[in-house]
């Protein structure tokens, strides 16, 4: 964390890798985040996953379901639900998430539901080498919540293809992908009407300020998410509302005028297209592609 921070807070254009908004507070105001009305992206892979999930196990057949940036695990039941009925007995879950104690509390409240379940919990940084622990196949490999659109389109290519590097012969991986829509809409999504998105926004500085020892003062950051239309992506950015200079232990004093923004996230939004490219050149096929009346979201399921 000190080296990107260093790096992006150094750099000419400011920027924080999103990962580091996932502290236990991030992970409870993503959460909030799913529950409001502007935020559509939650509801639809819901509605989704309750037509699609029977359908999706009946191809896939898993004994194991790995699902990377697993959250609370809150749609996934929709998909745990129905392995456990094709398969009553030794499935696995493997929920992988860099939110660590946000990720033993969902785990211990998922071991009360579903006493049947191997739940193995991976704290890991996805982005980068990880070691699954030994799981019966085939596997399911899911990656919801269009958390692939927070990955620029090269990262995206290079973290499927080390998806497709851990998927057995019989595996397949599921994608959540929320699809270009309205602009409107999508800034909506990102700019709801109590401020949750950001508070969401700026408690990536409150990570800083605990972790790293910086003296960043929230309430000085204006939250700002923009959709750009021609790269198809939110830009979510905080910026320094006056003239200020914040000191991080070990990186030294970072001076903003006011105006000067820090990137915090981007949000690409996906159409079928560019799914299926980003699939071949990871390696992968699309198998089936289901969306929702509105295609506002879809589930990609793909094959090696
Ligand atoms: N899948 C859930 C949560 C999506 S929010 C849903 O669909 O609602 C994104 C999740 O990915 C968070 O739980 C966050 O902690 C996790 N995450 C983000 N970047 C990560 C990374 N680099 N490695 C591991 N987990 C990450
Ligand atoms: C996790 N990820 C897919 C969310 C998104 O929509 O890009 C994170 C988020 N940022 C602001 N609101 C939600």
């Amino acid at each position: 964390m000190l080296s990107d921070v260093r790096e992006g807070l150094t750099a000419q254009a400011r920027h924080l890798p999103s990962k580091y908004f996932y502290d236990e507070r991030g992970s409870q105001l993503f959460d909030e985040i799913t529950r409001l009305p502007e935020y559509y992206p939650t509801r639809a892979e819901r509605a989704l996953l309750q037509d699609r999930a029977a359908t999706i196990v009946s191809i896939t057949h898993p004994a194991t379901l790995i699902e990377l940036g697993a959250g609370s695990s809150d749609k996934t039941r929709l998909l745990l639900d129905q392995i456990l009925k094709s398969r009553p007995a030794e499935v696995t879950y493997i929920p992988v998430d860099v939110s660590a104690d946000f990720l033993t509390a969902s785990v211990a409240q998922l071991r009360d539901e579903y006493p049947s379940l191997t739940t193995s919990p991976v704290v890991a940084d996805f982005s980068a080498q990880f070691a699954l622990p030994t799981h019966p196949l085939p596997a399911l490999h899911a990656f919801l919540g269009s958390t692939i659109g927070n990955f620029t389109p090269a990262a995206a290519v290079e973290l499927v293809t080390s998806v497709r590097k851990r998927m057995a012969i019989g595996d397949f991986f599921l994608l959540g992908i929320d699809l270009r829509k309205d602009p409107i809409q999508i800034e909506r999504a990102y700019n709801d009407s109590r401020g949750v998105t950001a508070q969401f926004n700026r408690n990536i500085l409150n990570v800083i300020n605990d972790t790293l020892g910086a003296n960043f003062d929230t309430s000085m950051f204006d939250h700002n998410a923009v959709y750009d239309t021609e790269k198809h992506r939110i830009e979510m950015r905080l910026i320094s509302r006056i003239q200020q200079t914040v000191s991080i232990r070990e990186v030294g004093d970072i001076v903003f005028a006011p105006g000067d923004a820090i990137l915090t996230e981007l949000s690409y939004k996906y159409d079928r297209a560019i799914v299926i490219d980003l699939l071949s050149a990871s390696g992968l096929q699309l198998r089936e592609w289901f969306t929702d009346d509105a295609e506002s979201f879809a589930l990609a399921l793909a094959s090696r």
